[in-house]
């Protein structure tokens, strides 16, 4: 059994901190202030006439403290994108730059010219190239699909195993959904014989090459061989066996049709991860319930950072926050941990600014020690001296 997962935080300027630190950090999470100006923070500062010159020698850090497959998140609005951008470029390289991703979160329609309702999450690798060859490759499950697979699972039983009638059913409930769901979806309207969701495909060669198969396949029913497509077929015969065994190939009624692949939905319900999404933000909801916990403006999404996290970093990986604010990166890390049996560690750095250390950050703290079982050890001042284990 693996040990239990331990976090640190780190009470200061993380100016003063991240010298101190040692990496390497598979993930580094930046939620700075956004330099919003300041007017509707109570628990922090938000005002910076020189943003830059406040973050730059903090970011000076990170090429020490990444992982060569490390990865820097960043979350940020309009207001400083794309001094940050300029930032991380000349630390980083510009060809490590991944993407930026727009969360659009939120519906305040009290804006006189134009409802500002996105910010971003920046999103760079220590080495991209070096990320690419080591064959990460970043996925998120499909919205809807589950949706999907639960309803042909619901038709499966309420038509007893019976595939025509399953098929029926779940074609019942997908239709006034057609024209909702993404059409990469919705192609996949069928059940078959065990009651699995799928589509089918092309089984032939997209193009002329030699050494593809032409082998026919025998109809199952007539004993008599079907069509080959004109280009041979896409895979080779051993890669064709294992899905006759599978039953992933559906033959017509009779020999004269050219049999397809079957594609299950249950295979292919991640997709690689889109640069816009929508989610209404919750965060100063969630934060709201727990125990104790005082207001702090804009904690973000338990839910979305889940999402990234899981996405741009494995399950044991090193995460790094110096802008540790409510703490919501520790219940991320925790939370992803609790779901998926993996050991994700955080190190965090918080500045005690409006008290928000006693106010917030200790009483959730203590409420995500309690709910997951992963203990934080607190340290003043210097990283290397712990002070005090929760
Ligand atoms: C945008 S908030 C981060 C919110 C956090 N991600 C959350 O979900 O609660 C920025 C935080 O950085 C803190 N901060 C500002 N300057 C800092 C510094 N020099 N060292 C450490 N934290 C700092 C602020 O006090 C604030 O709590």
């Amino acid at each position: 059994m693996s040990a239990t997962p331990s976090h640190t935080v780190h009470l200061g300027d993380n100016l003063d901190v991240l010298p101190d630190l040692d990496g390497p950090f598979d993930l580094v999470y930046l939620d700075p202030p956004y330099n919003t100006g300041g007017k509707v923070v109570t628990a922090y500062a938000d005002r910076f006439d020189d943003w830059t010159g406040f973050m730059a020698p903090r970011l000076a850090h990170l090429p020490r403290l990444l992982a060569d497959v490390g990865i820097v998140v960043a979350s940020i609005d309009d207001r400083e994108v794309h001094h940050l951008r300029v930032l991380l470029d000349d630390l980083l390289g510009a060809h490590n730059h991944v993407g930026t991703v727009v969360w659009d979160g939120s519906t305040i329609n009290s804006s006189h010219l134009l409802s500002v309702s996105h910010d971003y999450l920046v999103i760079y690798a220590k080495d991209l190239a070096a990320l690419k060859a080591s064959g990460a490759r970043w996925r998120q499950d499909r919205p809807d699909a589950q949706a999907m697979l639960d309803a042909a699972e619901t038709a499966w039983n309420a038509a007893r195993h019976d595939a025509q009638s399953a098929q029926e059913k779940f074609r019942a409930w997908l239709r006034p959904r057609r024209a909702t769901l993404p059409r990469g979806l919705t192609e996949y309207d069928r059940i078959d014989p065990k009651g699995r969701l799928y589509r089918v495909s092309d089984p032939g060669a997209p193009s002329v090459q030699a050494g593809r198969s032409f082998r026919p396949l025998v109809h199952p029913a007539t004993g008599q061989e079907c069509p080959v497509p004109k280009r041979g077929w896409r895979m080779s015969d051993v890669s064709m066996d294992r899905m006759l065994a599978a039953e992933l190939v559906e033959f017509g009624p009779d020999h004269t049709t050219q049999p397809k692949l079957k594609r299950m939905l249950a295979d292919n319900s991640t997709v690689v991860p889109r640069s816009v999404f929508r989610q209404e933000r919750e965060g100063a909801r969630h934060l709201a319930k727990v125990p104790g916990a005082g207001e702090f403006p804009f904690p973000k999404d338990v839910e979305v950072l889940a999402r990234w996290f899981a996405t741009v970093a494995g399950p044991d990986a090193r995460i790094l926050d110096p802008f540790l604010g409510s703490g919501t990166c520790l219940e991320v890390a925790m939370a992803l941990n609790d779901a998926d049996g993996g050991g994700r560690s955080v190190t965090g750095i918080a500045m005690d600014e409006g008290s928000v250390v006693e106010g917030v950050l200790l009483p959730r703290i203590a409420h995500c020690e309690q709910t997951y079982r992963e203990p934080v050890a607190l340290s003043r001042e210097t990283s290397r001296t712990p002070t005090m284990a929760a």
